[in-house]
Formats: C-alpha cells, structure tokens, sequence
C-alpha cells in the first residue's frame, strides 16, 4: 500500500457542496466539499449498484448517489434510501473512505488508511494558478520540471516524492504531482509569491506550455 500523501485538486477547484472524480494509480476516488467546507475523499462508486458518486450531489454533510439517490455521511455510512425512507440503514452499507487533507491551497490523500497525518506548515499562503494533466508517468514529468523549469531560467528544487518549488525572478510557485495511472500524471500548482506585475493567467499559460511542450504538441494562439 503506498503510504505518501497525493495531490488530487487544487482546492479552489473544489467549491463547498461539490463533488469531482479523479484517479490515483488508476483507482477511480470521489473528492467532495460539505457544507462546512471540509473536503473528503472516497472511493468513487456506490455500493447499491456500482454508479460513480462523483456523478451524485451534496447534501448539506451528505453525498447521495445520483441514480436512487442513497446517501452517505462524512463517514461513508449509508443514511437515507429514498425507496425505503422508514428503513434503519445496515451499518454494513458503507463507502470507502479515504483521509484527506488541504495543504497549500492543494487536497491531498493517501490511500493508505493510516497514514500518518504528514508534516503540517500552518498557514502557508497559496493562491491557485492551474492543474494541468500530462501524458507522461510521474518520474518523466518531475525529471522534466527538475531539468528545465516551467520556463526560462527557473531554478527548480525537488522538496519531497512529489512537490517541487520553481522559483523565477517574478514568481515562486508549488508544483504538486499527481499519479493518476503508470503514464499520466496531474500536475497541481500554486503560487507562494508573485511579483505584483505579473498577473496569474501569465502563470498559467506558462503551466500551459509546460504540458504542451511534454506532450510534443505545438502551441497556438
Ligand atoms: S446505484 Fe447508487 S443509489 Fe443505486
């Protein structure tokens, strides 16, 4: 089981009361929002007939299934079947549930169930720039940051498995990897410090062209 802790969205991404799907070594994981404004991460398929829960809605502290409209609570327990609203729901009817965590304006889980909770940086401010996905696995699209920046002249360090800081003489920025299958991975980044000047849709195209520029495709516009 691999215990580091992954990167799956940007949290601005994620608005209160949604819900989006997206893969970590190929397994497919519901990342949703609650009313609170706490994010959790399941696996992305209800156990009455297998429907993607990340196609279902948010209900206040509830997600519930698109196709009978089941719903779960924060722990992944069934609470309401909508045919059968009198029923005390099995305690057996549950999703997997997964630890989730926001760090750096990014969500991140672990599909280890008991994962250490990871070394927190209280307060660090992030401002989301974009998530970009490439068709690359993991190890070629660090290396390929390592070596050359998001653009020219960035000086790129490696702060763990799967985060890099790009620096450049406008921008500091967080590079969080994602390995959504053996040959692609997400690639989720934020921004630590922008110069004034520099307004964040230039950072973003500039991502943009990273992804272009692994994928062999040529920009246009
Ligand atoms: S498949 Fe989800 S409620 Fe039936």
């Amino acid at each position: 089981m691999d215990a580091a802790w992954h990167p799956v969205a940007l949290s601005g991404d994620i608005e209160p009361a949604t819900s989006a799907g997206f893969k970590l070594f190929g397994q497919e994981l519901v990342v949703w929002r609650d009313d609170k404004g706490t994010a959790h991460v399941w696996e992305d398929r209800c156990p009455h007939r297998g429907m993607r829960l990340s196609f279902g809605f948010v209900r206040g502290n509830h997600l519930a299934c698109l196709y009978h409209g089941w719903q779960y609570d924060r722990s992944g327990q069934c609470r309401h079947i909508p045919a059968h609203p009198d029923l005390e729901v099995p305690p057996t009817i549950t999703v997997p549930v997964y630890k989730a965590r926001e760090w750096a304006g990014i969500i991140w889980t672990s599909l280890d169930h008991d994962a250490a909770p990871g070394e927190e940086i209280a307060g660090i401010p992030a401002v989301a720039v974009r998530s970009v996905y490439l068709d690359k696995p993991v190890a070629t699209a660090i290396a390929a940051l390592v070596a050359n920046g998001l653009d020219d002249g960035d000086a790129v360090r490696q702060l763990g498995q799967n985060l890099c800081l790009v620096k450049s003489a406008t921008s500091q920025l967080l590079a969080a990897f994602q390995p959504v299958s053996e040959t692609r991975t997400g690639m989720h980044v934020v921004a630590l410090d922008v110069a004034p000047d520099k307004p964040l849709k230039d950072l973003a195209r500039i991502v943009e062209a990273f992804r272009d520029s692994l994928s062999g495709e040529v920009r246009v516009g």
